[in-house]
């Protein structure tokens, strides 16, 4: 029986565990304050805006909403980081991405304190996960292990194959499995022979951005498979990149699209907020 990775209830487990933590910490008079900026009006933005305050809300963490206009300068998008990474009250701080194209994005994410840095998106952070020390991880990455963990699937000696190297999931999430002594290989548009090298996989990470492109013929039997992708099909339907009926079968574990890796982003967020509130 494939054993299917229920990201809703973990993600569920984590919020459930930091809202204790939350609790216990405003007790003793200490609370955790996410500031999140969001430039112009987006409409997947302000979705993904609007969840992280609903989360905040559910843990016990308080939420500033910066909601700017679109025609907010770079120039002032720093001076409201810069009066944040100053603010002793503000434990986090998130620019909603993507920001307008006449900001910087580079220049943003380099403004954001690395001890504020809950999105772990910052230079400092990304170089810190490299080489062992300790910050704040890409929450998507950071989510798919824990997913692994709480479902007991054994990464050390395993053979990883991660699809995509993005620099917010495909590169964290294959340092994060070296981390844990994965055998790690990483593909990209450019690698030849994707289907021989995903089939080598134990454990496949899927961050690809193409709807139901990996089916069963590049898994091996009983390989864990992670579905990173989330698109809207031809009937308006969510659906990963992977294609999910033809692998369900063959794999020892798959994450669905939705309810895999999906709501482990925003409880990982939250998990960073905690973490920079004890800092
Ligand atoms: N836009 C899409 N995903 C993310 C994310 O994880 N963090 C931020 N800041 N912006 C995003």
């Amino acid at each position: 029986m494939t054993q299917i990775i229920d990201g809703k209830l973990i993600s569920q487990q984590i919020k459930d565990e930091l809202k204790e933590k939350v609790t216990a910490l405003k007790a003793e008079g200490k609370e955790i304050c996410l500031a999140v900026i969001q430039v112009g009006n987006d409409p997947a933005s302000t979705v993904y805006v609007g969840n992280k305050k609903k989360a905040c809300e559910y843990i016990g963490i308080k939420s500033l909403a910066y909601e700017v206009p679109e025609e907010t300068t770079e120039e002032e998008l720093l001076g409201i980081i810069d009066k944040l990474n100053n603010d002793d009250s503000v434990h986090g701080i998130l620019v909603q991405l993507p920001v307008p194209k006449h900001i910087n994005e580079e220049k943003i994410i380099n403004a954001i304190s690395p001890s504020k840095d809950v999105d772990g998106f910052h230079p400092a952070s990304v170089g810190a996960l490299s080489i062992g020390q300790k910050g704040f991880v890409s929450c998507t990455p950071a989510g798919v292990i824990q997913l692994l963990k709480r479902s007991n699937i054994e990464i050390s000696g395993k053979e990883c194959v991660v699809i995509g190297r993005s620099n917010i999931v495909g590169k964290p999430m294959s340092m994060l499995l070296l981390r844990e002594n994965g055998t790690v290989t990483i593909c990209h548009s450019r690698t030849k022979d994707l289907k021989e090298v995903c089939k080598r996989a134990d454990i496949l990470v899927v961050a690809i951005g193409k709807p139901r492109m990996i089916d069963a013929s590049y898994v091996k039997e009983g390989a864990t498979v992670i579905d990173v992708g989330i698109h809207r099909d031809e009937n308006n339907k969510l659906c990963g990149d992977v294609d999910y009926a033809s692998v369900e079968p063959i794999a020892g574990a798959i994450t669905p699209v939705p309810g895999g890796v999906g709501p482990m982003t925003i409880a990982m967020l939250m998990n960073n907020c905690v973490e920079a509130g004890l800092n």
